[in-house]
């Protein structure tokens, strides 16, 4: 494919070598590199890909079952299959949803992302996760969404694109101080807390040197950013321990997944 405008192709990006690990065709020859020798180095990425989508589909899906109207999605990625206005319109037609991603090339899809039923509203913009305030404030998203009642705000596989540096727990503080109590919190990491040393090892030398950022975090700093939340059950888990019965249940897990109410 060309590159839509504002997009260096020869520059991997998280949502195009995501993209590639869920099957789909926006990607380029960078990330398909990225993409090729994560999985050749360890076991079990694109498959964790997968389990992760799945886990974003159940919980939007959970959350709708149980009332929640709205929700705010940041690191939305390239469309795929089950869009979170997807899953939540389907169980509630009304459902209001704002897409967030910093790169270009989701908003070149962006029409797909914004079929919402008459009875609901879609809205996408694109602007940067580490400026909170830009989001927040932002009049489309004040048009769609009521900060008076409950939000679920989705952070799935965004954080760990996130370095230290700018402060992770700061960012999502930020946000969930935003919605108000009753609201949700639904969020996935990288972590490389469930395989072998010698795997994570491996895992660590093969990205080191790519040019897309990663962090893995551990379980407990992960946790921390459901402080002032109660998790749901089955609490923070394997993402694909979360929900039904798992997509690919026997290969290695990377994606911690978790769900949790604002006190
Ligand atoms: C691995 S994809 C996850 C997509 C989707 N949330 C899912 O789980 O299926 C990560 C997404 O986060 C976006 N992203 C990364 N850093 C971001 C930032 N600072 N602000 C907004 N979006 C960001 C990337 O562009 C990419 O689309």
């Amino acid at each position: 494919m060309s590159a839509p405008h504002g997009i260096n192709p020869n520059v991997p990006h998280s949502a195009r070598v995501y993209d590639y690990w869920l099957g789909g065709k926006d990607n380029f020859e960078a990330d398909r590199q990225v993409a090729e020798q994560t999985m050749a180095a360890v076991p079990g990425v694109r498959e964790s890909a997968r389990n992760n989508r799945a886990f974003l589909g159940r919980a939007v899906r959970h959350l709708t079952q149980l009332g929640v109207r709205q929700f705010l999605d940041l690191g939305t990625g390239i469309p795929s299959q089950g869009n979170t206005h997807e899953v939540a319109q389907a169980e509630a037609p009304e459902a209001r949803v704002v897409y967030v991603d910093n790169d270009p090339i989701v908003m070149s899809h962006a029409r797909a992302l914004l079929t919402s039923t008459p009875e609901g509203k879609t809205t996408y913009i694109e602007a940067d996760a580490r400026d909170p305030r830009s989001i927040l404030d932002h009049p489309e998203v004040r048009e769609t969404l009521d900060f008076t009642k409950p939000i679920a705000l989705v952070m799935v596989a965004i954080l760990m694109h996130i370095s230290d540096e700018d402060d992770p727990p700061g960012l999502v503080k930020a946000f969930t101080d935003a919605i108000p109590s009753g609201s949700y919190l639904v969020l996935s990491h990288l972590t490389l807390d469930f395989l072998p040393k010698n795997v994570a090892d491996d895992y660590l030398a093969t990205t080191r040197n790519q040019a897309m950022h990663r962090t893995p975090r551990t379980g407990e700093q992960i946790a921390r950013y459901f402080d002032g939340f109660d998790l749901v059950e089955p609490g923070l888990v394997a993402v694909s321990e979360w929900g039904d019965t798992p997509l690919f249940p026997d290969s290695a897990t990377w994606m911690y997944g978790g769900v949790g109410r604002k006190r």
